[in-house]
């Protein structure tokens, strides 16, 4: 399906050269083969962070190695055995394996930075990324605090370097499905949405457990769904209020911070009302996701589960299944983006903007709900 963002792999495969890959990958100078690009047009990426995220996003990268001029240059991570394991992972390419990230950015062979370490580190290293001229791929969310976003925001706009947040939903056809429809005016003028994140199972241990460390659920999580919101409606929240707490999980692990459910409403521009809800001790069969928008004239859409789109218009409800290719994953879609977006000198889809306002709108909710009042949007601007 030719989707919005437009970067179906066989468009990737045609622009990039499927030979260039098996160059490297055999381990032989590309520049040495004959009609492949030179060794400097290969996009030469480093890694900081290889834990849960970091690995999978190196493996999506892996992937892309055969139908494009990706090369793994470094992997930097404070635990040895989490770095060796990726390194080990590139093979034949041999990445540098590092310990301090401060290292990895001196590099001349490293173009772009992933970062995938915990939250509160996020700030730190994509503003030392940004400093040190590289691009930068930099997983969700931008930061914890408003001053921590702001300082990420001005380091991105003073480099000029690209900078993609790890907002995988932005390159995802079910979303681009719900955003088109919205936009394209299926549900006439939006007065209200409802969504909901209802899940059984989330981390529990290390820094996603500790709020001061994550940022809490609403920022760590919801901020995926935060981005969807800003997006399809092109606008920020204005006020928040909301309830939330631990529950069901006290003590799960002991000495947890973070809340175990919540609900929040967003006031949006226009009069337009938000309203979500998280849990993650949904019993077994009661959970899902959905995002639904109520529009003018009885109109509505609702995407289910990420895949199935329903729209009703006249007292008819019609559902798709959004098609998503075998071989494509929003994560890989993400990547495959980046790459281009450095290529082609072109703004990324999930850009820094779209990093600020998503996260800007969960710090929102959580001081609503944390400090039990309405809290504005302009105390987000520090
Ligand atoms: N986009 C998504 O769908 C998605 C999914 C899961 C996690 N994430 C995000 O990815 C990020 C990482 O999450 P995770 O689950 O991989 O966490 P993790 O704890 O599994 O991995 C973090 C890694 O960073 C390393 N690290 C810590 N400090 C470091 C430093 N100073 N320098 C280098 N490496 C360092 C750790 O040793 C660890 O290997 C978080 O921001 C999380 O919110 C995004």
């Amino acid at each position: 399906m030719p989707s919005r963002n437009g970067y179906t792999r066989r468009r990737f495969i045609r622009t990039a050269g499927i030979a260039a890959g098996g160059a490297l990958l055999s381990g032989l100078p590309a520049g040495s083969l004959a009609g492949v690009p030179g060794a400097n047009e290969f996009l030469r990426l480093g890694w900081v962070g290889v834990g849960g995220r970091g690995s999978s996003l190196l493996r999506h990268a892996l992937n892309l190695v055969s139908v494009s001029t990706l090369q793994v240059a470094a992997i930097c991570d404070i635990d040895a055995a989490a770095r060796q394991r990726a390194v080990a992972a590139c093979g034949a390419m041999k990445p540098a394996g590092i310990q301090d990230y401060r290292e990895l950015l001196e590099r001349k062979d490293v173009d772009a930075v992933i970062i995938a370490t915990p939250i509160h580190l996020h700030a730190e290293h994509a503003v030392a990324v940004m400093k040190a001229g590289k691009h930068c791929y930099c997983e969700k969310p931008l930061g914890r605090t408003p001053q921590e976003v702001k300082a990420v925001h001005e380091a991105v706009k003073a480099a000029g370097k690209k900078f993609q947040v790890g907002f995988q939903w932005r390159y995802h056809n079910g979303f681009l499905a719900l955003v088109d429809a919205v936009q394209g005016g299926a549900v006439g003028k939006v007065h209200f949405v409802t969504a909901a994140r209802h899940v059984g199972g989330y981390p529990t241990s290390g820094w996603y457990v500790d709020r001061s460390l994550s940022g809490d659920l609403i920022v760590e999580q919801a901020v995926h769904e935060m981005n969807i919101f800003c997006w399809m409606l092109k606008a920020h929240p204005l006020r928040a209020a909301g309830f939330g707490g631990i529950n069901a999980l006290k003590d799960v692990p002991p000495g947890r911070t973070i809340m175990d459910h919540y609900g929040v409403t967003y006031e949006f521009p226009e009069g337009i009302d938000l309203q979500y809800s998280h849990c993650v001790y949904t019993p077994s069969g009661f959970g899902g996701l959905h995002q639904t928008v109520y529009g003018s004239d009885g109109r509505g859409v609702s995407l289910e589960d990420t895949t199935r789109l329903s729209l009703t218009k006249d007292g008819k409800k019609t559902t798709t299944q959004i098609p998503l290719p075998p071989d494509q994953d929003a994560t890989e879609a993400a990547l495959q983006s980046f790459a281009q977006s450095i290529r082609e000198d072109k703004e990324p889809l999930a850009n820094v903007d779209a990093g600020r306002n998503a996260t800007l709108m969960a710090i929102l909710g959580r001081t609503a709900i944390h400090e039990r009042r309405v809290a504005e949007w302009r105390e987000m601007e520090v």
